[in-house]
């Protein structure tokens, strides 16, 4: 794209708040990328339809997300951060890539299968053709390098398929992306049920950080932590509280395992999560700050939205224009 660097493309929903999970595991990992990286983050707002949305509440999520991004230190002069529905190649593209995948290959979907079962009551075809629209939000890009959790591995899959399936019959189109999973970021598990992934819309409140949380609240949760009845502060796998709370305090202090094992040797349960709390605290509060600023400045928000926006625009386009002349559609006239 620009500068012969590698491109890297990813994007989260813009529903409810993100948590310490989306923050530790994704944001704070894709600020140093944009050295190595040419960058682009979507606000996925597309995506988020596929489930029933209160519209004013949408867009204020949206909105808040977009200012996360910043806050956390994604540079939006450096990056490409945009709304996805704002570049409405997506949703074209989106539609000529439906024609590629098979229904029994979207079926084996596990996240597709899991939605279903969690929302019988709304089994729309958006959420069966998920995967294909986030094929389009990568394929646009020419992307190289997608980082994304496990959870979405499959949909990395099955967006090589459809490129390669794409290019073998019409011809070089996309670039075939590559999954960046597990280099870089930690998997944040609840706080109440160390077993399961923290997630946004856990109900329990306190198995959640919301990454804006105050203070007193984050330490809190972090005093109410389910742990074991032991109490020796060791990473092991029958001891999945404390050793989730020591990927925690590693992911932002940066130290090792056997560091945190040896600081806190000796210590109790009590004093470690106050530790981890206060130091989770400390890591969000600039960035809180920041959000609370950003907030505040609309004009500045509308103005690298507007600029990203057609950035993005422009690199889609062309993209798009070039899989349209490729399948046979008419091109318009100038
Ligand atoms: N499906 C992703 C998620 O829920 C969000 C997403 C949409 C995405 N399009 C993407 C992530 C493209 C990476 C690249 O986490």
């Amino acid at each position: 794209m620009l500068d012969g660097k590698k491109i890297l493309y990813s994007g989260m929903q813009a529903t409810g708040t993100l948590t310490l999970g989306n923050y530790l595991g994704a944001l704070k990992n894709w600020v140093n990328m944009s050295e190595e990286y040419e960058c682009l983050y979507g606000v996925m707002d597309l995506h988020s339809l596929t489930l029933r949305q209160e519209p004013a509440e949408f867009r204020k999520n949206a909105r808040s997300l977009y200012a996360l991004y910043v806050a956390a230190g994604l540079d939006p002069e450096k990056n490409c951060i945009y709304y996805q529905s704002h570049v409405s190649a997506h949703a074209e593209l989106g539609w000529l890539l439906n024609c590629f995948p098979y229904m029994g290959e979207l079926q084996r979907m596990t996240q597709y299968k899991d939605k279903a079962a969690k929302h019988a009551e709304n089994i729309n075809a958006g959420l069966f053709t998920y995967p294909v629209l986030m094929a389009a939000d990568i394929l646009l890009y020419q992307t190289d390098v997608v980082p994304v959790g496990v959870d979405q591995k499959q949909h990395l899959e099955i967006t090589r398929d459809i490129a390669q399936r794409f290019n073998g019959i019409f011809g070089e189109v996309f670039t075939v992306p590559e999954a960046y999973i597990g280099k870089i970021g930690a998997k944040i598990m609840s706080l109440q049920e160390p077993e399961r992934k923290m997630s946004k819309s856990d109900e329990n409140a306190n198995a959640t950080i919301y990454l804006l949380d105050d203070r007193d609240t984050i330490i809190r949760k972090f005093k109410r932590a389910v742990t074991d009845s032991e109490s020796v502060i060791c990473y092991r796998e029958d001891k999945p509280g404390i050793s989730n709370l020591m990927d925690i305090y590693g992911a932002v202090t940066g130290r090792s395992k056997e560091e945190i094992e040896r600081e806190f040797e000796g210590q109790g349960y009590g004093s470690f999560k106050l530790a981890v709390g206060e130091t989770v605290a400390d890591e969000l509060e600039p960035l809180q700050k920041r959000y609370a600023e950003l907030i505040a400045d609309k004009s500045y928000i509308d103005r690298v939205i507007k600029a990203n926006d057609e950035k993005a625009a422009y690199y889609a386009g062309k993209t798009l224009r070039k899989a349209q002349k490729k399948l046979g559609l008419t091109e318009r006239i100038r």
